[in-house]
C-alpha cells in the first residue's frame, strides 16, 4: 500500500467524523504489518473530555481485533472537512502509538492532493514514557 493510498483511506474515514462541537473532521488509516487497514474518525461528546481522536479510534479498533504490529498511520483533518494543511496527532495519540509501535513507526500527514509529510514516531515523541520505564526502575540509571 502506498502512502497516497493510505491517505486516501484516511480521507474516507474523515467523512465519518462525529464532531458537532468543534466542527473539525479528522480521519486516520492505520496500516498493520500484515497489510490490513483500520480506519478511525474523531468522536466527540457533550462532555468534551470524553472525546476520542481519530488516531486512537483506529488503534483501539485494530488492537481490539487482535492486531499488535503496525507500520504506518495516515492522518488528515480540517474544519468542516476542509483540509488546509497538515493535521498532526496530539500528544495523547502519540502516547498510544508508542504503546504499540517502535521509533520507526511512520506517521504520514496528508494534505490536499498528493502532498504529504512523513515523520517517524521518534520525531513526534522523542523522549517517550513507555513500558520500559515501568520495567527498568533503577534510580542509579535514569533516562
Ligand atoms: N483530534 C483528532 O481527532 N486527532 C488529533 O490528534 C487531534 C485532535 C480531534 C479531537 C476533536 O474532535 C477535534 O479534533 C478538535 O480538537
Amino acid at each position: 500500500m502506498t502512502n497516497n493510498e493510505l491517505i486516501s483511506a484516511a480521507k474516507t474515514a474523515m467523512k465519518s467524523a462525529y464532531s458537532p462541537y468543534s466542527g473539525f473532521q479528522v480521519g486516520a488509516a492505520l496500516l498493520c504489518s500484515d497489510g490490513a487497514v483500520y480506519l478511525g474518525s474523531n468522536i466527540e461528546n457533550a462532555s468534551y473530555g470524553a472525546t476520542v481522536c481519530a488516531e486512537r479510534v483506529a488503534f483501539f479498533k485494530a488492537v481490539s481485533e487482535g492486531k499488535k504490529d503496525f507500520s504506518a498511520i495516515a492522518i488528515v483533518g480540517g474544519k468542516g472537512g476542509n483540509i488546509q494543511g497538515f493535521f498532526p496527532p496530539c500528544g495523547i495519540c502519540c502516547q498510544v502509538m508508542r504503546e504499540f509501535c517502535k521509533d520507526d513507526f511512520r506517521v504520514i500527514l496528508g494534505s490536499t492532493g498528493e502532498e504529504y509529510k512523513e515523520m517517524l514516531l521518534s520525531e513526534l515523541l522523542p523522549v517517550a514514557f513507555s513500558r520500559e520505564n515501568l520495567e527498568n526502575q533503577n534510580p542509579e540509571k535514569p533516562l
